[in-house]
C-alpha cells in the first residue's frame, strides 16, 4: 500500500533550506559533470572524506573530455583515498562513453543516465533531479531507512518490500522546482538526524507523522536483512591469467552455474600448465550466497607472463573481454574484472554488457 503524505516533502525542504548541507562544492550550478563526479563519489564515501578530495580531482580534471582523454591510471592515481576503486574504472569509462555516444553531453534524464556504466537507478535519479529538476526518486540506504521508519514498513528493505519503497518514494515527489532541494533535503536527513544508531528525533522535521517514533520503534526499523544461513560449501577459484586472458571450463549442465563457463578448481590441472611449483597471490575470500548453501570463495591468482599451451580439452583460454560478454556467474565476472590489465580492453566490455545487466 502506497501512503500518501503532503507533509513530507513540505517539511523536508523547509528543514533544508535552513539546516540542510548547502555550500558544498558541488552545489549550486547546474553543471552535470560535477554533479556527476561528486555522486560517484560519494556513493560510498563521507562528504568529509570527499571535500578535500573534489577539488583536486576537478582541478586535474576540469571537464569529462579531459577525464575521457586521460589513462585510467591518472584515474585511479587522484581516487587514491577514497578506495572502491571499481568507481574509479567506471567512472572513466562512463566518460569515455558520454564522449562516444552522447557528443560529451551528459544525457538529461535519469532513464539515460542509469544506462551509463557505474550508475545505478538512485544515482541518475539524484543527478536528474540537481542537473534538471526531474521528478525522480533517489532510493539508497539512507533513504530506505527514512521510509521505513516515516510509514513503519515491515520487512527489510529488499524484494518486494523495496519495490513498494521505490513506488512510495515516487508518490512523495514535490514539485520540479523544488526538486533539488527535496533531494538533498532527504539525503541530509538520512545521513545526519535519521541515522541508524542514535537518531535524533528530537530535532527532525518529519517527527510530527512519523509512524515510527509514534510506535516508539524507531530503533527496531528497518528491519535487519535477514542472512540466509544454509550449508557452507568452500572452493578454490585457479585463476591463470596473463592480465588479458583467462582460462576457463564450462560447467556441467546440471547443478549450481549449469553450462556456464567458470574458473576452474581442480588444483590437478596446475602440472598439466607447467604451474605445479608455481607460488600463487591469494586473494581476499569472499562468500557468494545461493538460495540453498553459502559458498565460500578463496581465490588463488598465478599470474603468468604468457598463457601455457596445454591439450587439456576441458580449459578454454579467452580473452578476458570475451569472458565478460559471455555470461559468466557474477563472483567470476568480478574477479576477472579485479585481476585484468588496462589492456584488457575493458572499455568494450562495458558497452556491450550494461551495468543493468545482470549476472547469474
Ligand atoms: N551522498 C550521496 N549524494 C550526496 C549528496 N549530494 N550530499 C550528501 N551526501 C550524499
Amino acid at each position: 500500500m502506497i501512503f500518501e503524505s503532503p507533509a513530507f516533502a513540505r517539511s523536508l525542504i523547509d528543514w533544508q533550506r535552513l539546516h540542510g548541507r548547502r555550500d558544498l562544492p558541488w552545489q549550486g550550478m547546474p553543471d552535470a559533470y560535477r554533479v556527476w563526479l561528486s555522486e560517484i563519489m560519494l556513493q560510498q564515501t563521507r562528504v568529509t572524506v570527499v571535500l578535500p578530495l573534489f577539488p583536486r580531482f576537478v582541478a586535474r580534471f576540469p571537464d569529462v573530455r579531459t577525464l575521457a582523454a586521460a589513462p585510467v591510471e591518472a584515474v585511479l592515481a587522484l581516487w587514491a583515498g577514497m578506495g572502491y576503486y571499481a568507481r574509479a574504472r567506471n567512472l572513466h569509462l562512463c566518460a569515455r562513453r558520454i564522449v562516444t555516444d552522447h557528443a560529451g553531453d551528459f544525457p538529461r534524464t535519469a532513464a539515460e543516465l542509469a544506462a551509463l556504466p557505474g550508475i545505478g537507478r538512485s544515482t541518475a535519479a539524484a543527478i536528474a533531479a540537481f542537473v534538471s529538476h526531474e521528478r525522480a526518486a533517489i532510493l539508497d540506504g539512507n533513504v530506505k531507512r527514512v521510509l521505513c521508519r516515516y510509514f513503519a514498513i515491515e520487512g527489510a528493505p529488499v524484494g518486494a518490500v523495496e519495490k513498494m519503497l521505490w513506488k512510495q518514494a515516487e508518490s512523495l515527489l514535490p514539485a520540479a522546482s523544488d526538486m533539488p532541494v527535496y533531494t538533498q533535503g532527504l539525503m541530509d536527513l538520512g545521513a545526519t538526524l535519521c541515522t541508524r544508531r542514535a537518531p535524533r528525533c528530537a530535532n527532525c522535521p518529519l517527527a510530527a507523522d512519523c509512524l515510527a517514533l509514534r510506535q516508539n520503534r524507531v530503533e527496531s526499523l528497518p528491519a535487519p536483512k535477514t542472512r540466509i544461513k544454509g550449508p557452507r560449501r568452500v572452493a578454490r577459484f585457479l585463476i591463470v591469467s596473463d592480465g588479458e586472458h583467462v582460462f576457463l571450463q564450462r560447467r556441467p549442465m546440471t547443478g549450481v552455474w549449469g553450462g556456464l563457463y567458470a574458473l576452474p578448481e581442480d588444483a590437478a590441472l596446475l602440472p598439466r600448465l607447467g604451474l605445479a611449483d608455481h607460488f600463487p597471490l591469494s586473494l581476499p575470500p569472499r562468500v557468494h550466497v545461493f538460495t540453498h548453501f553459502r559458498l565460500e570463495i578463496h581465490p588463488l591468482l598465478y599470474r603468468v607472463e604468457k598463457m601455457p599451451v596445454t591439450n587439456d580439452a576441458t580449459l578454454e583460454c579467452l580473452s578476458i573481454t570475451d569472458a565478460l560478454e559471455s555470461g559468466i556467474p557474477a563472483p567470476v565476472a568480478r574477479l576477472l574484472r579485479e585481476i585484468a590489465l588496462p589492456a584488457a580492453g575493458m572499455e568494450k566490455r562495458v558497452k556491450l554488457m550494461p551495468r543493468t545487466g545482470k549476472n547469474p
